[in-house]
């Protein structure tokens, strides 16, 4: 059975163990949690909200403490401090946790969800439990998920068809789906870390790059690039990685209040989503960017290939396939 869905039913199960009036008495834990976000940025709010939760939950005996700004290295690096034991947790985008689990390779693909409920149940249902336990052998596994929206091009000029993007250099995570999609789509995939896509863009080291809105407006990279074309190619999740060391390490009460606390944050976090993703919109039409609507039919022709490719060359083709049948 998935780890995380053992996880949810010894979640479900808390509120009869505690709600029968014993008296908590939670083992410590001080738990330390890196990445790379501004903590502007909603998924870090969803971090915070879970810490708070959890030292409420656990009456002060645990205790998150958050490092975020990429204090502690890029995506890759805090997954690697993780894995080796130095770290307890980091967020990992389903782009850059692509190197580190091919598993994750599946949220990379281009079009693949219908919907955000189409999303929903494949993220927060079975699916998303199976592949969130499926990297224990990596030295980590993903108990939390959260919303990162669609993302889309942005540059200094509108990009209304892949025939836009020829020869232009996109920042992009360090994912080779994206780093294909982009291929087919015309465009040089240049990967940088989150925290070096303002200069980048800013030295032309790259023309344009890809995000969410909320992401676009909090990292100011629309100063440097105005035209927010919403092709909305991909909708991949964000993930709260947690070392399977520490995970060991904590008895079974103060896995169930961790547990709680992040599935607070999950819910958290989506309703917190749209609302965050309205108020980035309207402060970066104030701020002069500019929103471009575009025909999504020649991005979704272009990069057609990659769902046969993927079902043809990986192991996880089946996976793809009951994706997209979660949607239908
Ligand atoms: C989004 C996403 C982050 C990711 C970032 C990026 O902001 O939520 O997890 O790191 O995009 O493009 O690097």
């Amino acid at each position: 059975m998935a780890q995380s869905s053992r996880f949810k039913q010894a979640l479900l199960a808390l509120p009869l163990t505690i709600a029968a009036g014993q008296a908590l008495a939670v083992e410590s834990a001080n738990l330390r949690l890196a990445h790379n976000l501004d903590t502007s940025h909603v998924v870090h709010r969803a971090f915070a909200h879970m810490a708070e939760e959890l030292e409420k939950l656990s009456d002060g005996a645990m205790t998150v403490r958050i490092f975020p700004n990429s204090q502690m290295g890029s995506q890759r690096e805090t997954t690697e401090l993780m894995q080796n034991g130095a770290l307890d947790m980091t967020k990992g985008s389903g782009s850059a946790l692509e190197p580190f689990a091919d598993v994750y390779s599946v949220f990379n693909l281009p079009y693949l969800f219908n919907d955000q409920a189409h999303f929903n149940e494949v993220v927060y249902g079975e699916i998303g439990d199976e592949i969130m336990a499926s990297t224990e052998d990596k030295g980590f596994v993903a108990i939390g998920a959260y919303v990162a929206g669609n993302r889309s091009f942005y540059a200094d000029k509108p990009i209304e068809s892949p025939a836009d993007l020829q020869g232009m250099k996109i920042r992009v995570q360090d994912s080779p789906t994206t780093i294909r999609m982009m291929e087919l789509l015309g465009a040089s995939a240049t990967p940088i870390p989150f925290g070096e896509v303002y200069t980048a863009l800013q030295q032309g080291v790259v023309d344009g790059a890809e995000n969410n809105v909320p992401s676009y407006v909090q990292t100011r990279h629309l100063e440097q690039a105005g035209y927010f074309s919403e092709d909305e190619h991909t909708s991949v999740p964000d993930f709260l990685l947690i070392s399977t060391s520490t995970l060991a390490s904590l008895d079974e009460e103060q896995t169930e209040l961790l547990m709680q606390a992040v599935a607070s944050s999950e819910a958290y976090q989506q309703k917190l989503w749209d609302e965050v993703d309205a108020e980035a919109r309207s402060q970066a039409v104030e701020m002069g960017a500019t929103f471009v609507e575009v025909d999504k039919t020649p991005f979704q022709e272009a990069v057609a290939p990659m769902l046969d490719d993927f079902r043809a060359n990986t192991q996880h083709g089946g996976l793809l396939d009951r994706i997209l049948t979660a949607g239908e």
